[in-house]
């Protein structure tokens, strides 16, 4: 297959782009710097920009679309909902109607915050309502509506990524946490806050697993866990020997947010499971996989 997949130059784009290069033709997109990855082929493309996303799908010729290009600071969205909407909800919608034009099939990445996270226990199965809390939310919900223009969508939810990052990628909560504990910092972490944390390349492996199944409809493709902030937090602190002292407990009326967070948006991986034969990570695995990584010299830089 031709796979066009934007934001090449991500966390998970990066990852979807590697994951798929040696069994398909892979054409990235980056809005900044190109990423320079061997055996891609890169190209600028602004989602926002309806025509320049048109003319790069029509230069593609793409069989599927995997997008993963957002606008992902949720504070930054709450302070510009007007550039989320049109990067996360137009841009998506744009793609849609490039994709319908070529004959091409999509799957939009989103997020556990379509969710308002009231639920008390248990985690979110894919047909249950959606109630986003925040302007990101608000405008990953418009993009899952928008990427129904075309006729072979897919929507895959995703919760709190983590894997090594390269040094122009962002931190991520396992990163941050690893190098606030090497430096012998103390952090404070919730544990009024339920996610789904999900691995990189466990997620990159279902996103082209659901491309190549040409898998229909929303599916959850996070990690298997529904852990606190904390639990998480001393679980890494335990697989990378790091001192889980110097976590602390805390809860969530106490953080000066700008964006209102799900408490509870844990979702689960039953129907991947079930029907695309994909393994989704516990936490525990996942960080096993990133330890014997670093331990073989294979994390994006980082070193023991
Ligand atoms: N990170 C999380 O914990 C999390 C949780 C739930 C869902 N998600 C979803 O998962 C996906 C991947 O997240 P991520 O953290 O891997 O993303 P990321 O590292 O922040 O990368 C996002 C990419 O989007 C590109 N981009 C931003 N605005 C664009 C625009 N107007 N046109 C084209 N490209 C644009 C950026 O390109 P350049 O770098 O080239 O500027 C960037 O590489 C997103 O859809 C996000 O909403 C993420």
């Amino acid at each position: 297959m031709r796979m066009l997949v934007t934001g090449e130059a991500g966390m998970l784009g990066s990852r979807v782009a590697r994951a798929a290069r040696d069994r398909h033709d892979v054409i990235g997109t980056y809005l900044g710097e190109a990423p320079g990855m061997e055996g891609v082929e890169e190209v600028w493309m602004d989602i926002s920009d309806r025509e320049n996303a048109f003319e790069v799908v029509r230069k593609a010729e793409p069989d599927f679309i995997i997008h993963t290009a957002a606008m992902t600071d949720v504070d930054a969205c709450e302070r510009e909902p007007e550039r989320a909407m049109l990067v996360n909800g137009i841009g998506t919608e744009n793609l849609a109607m490039a994709a319908t034009e070529m004959g091409a099939g999509i799957i939009y990445v989103s997020t556990d915050y379509v969710f308002d996270g009231e639920r008390k226990d248990g985690a979110y199965a894919e047909y249950e309502a959606v109630n986003p809390l925040s302007a990101y939310g608000r405008s990953k919900l418009r993009g899952e509506v928008g990427v129904r223009v075309c006729k072979d969508w897919a929507v895959a939810r995703v919760s709190v990524l983590y894997g090594w990052n390269s040094p122009s990628q962002h931190a991520n909560f396992v990163t941050w946490a690893i190098d606030k504990l090497r430096k012998g910092e103390r952090i404070s972490l919730l544990t009024d806050q339920f996610t789904s944390p999900t691995l990189l390349e466990n997620c990159a492996d279902a996103l082209v697993r659901m491309a190549e199944a040409r898998a229909g409809g929303i599916y959850n493709a996070c990690g298997r866990s529904c852990v606190s902030r904390h639990k998480f937090g001393m679980q890494i602190a335990e697989t990378f020997g790091l001192d889980g002292e110097l976590l602390s407990e805390s809860t969530s009326d106490g953080m000066k947010w700008l964006a209102k967070r799900p408490a509870r948006a844990c979702l689960s991986v039953r129907k991947i499971e079930e029907e695309l034969g994909a393994k989704m990570m516990t936490t525990e695995e996942g960080l096993r996989f990133m330890k014997e990584r670093l331990e073989r010299g294979n994390a994006e830089g980082w070193s023991l």
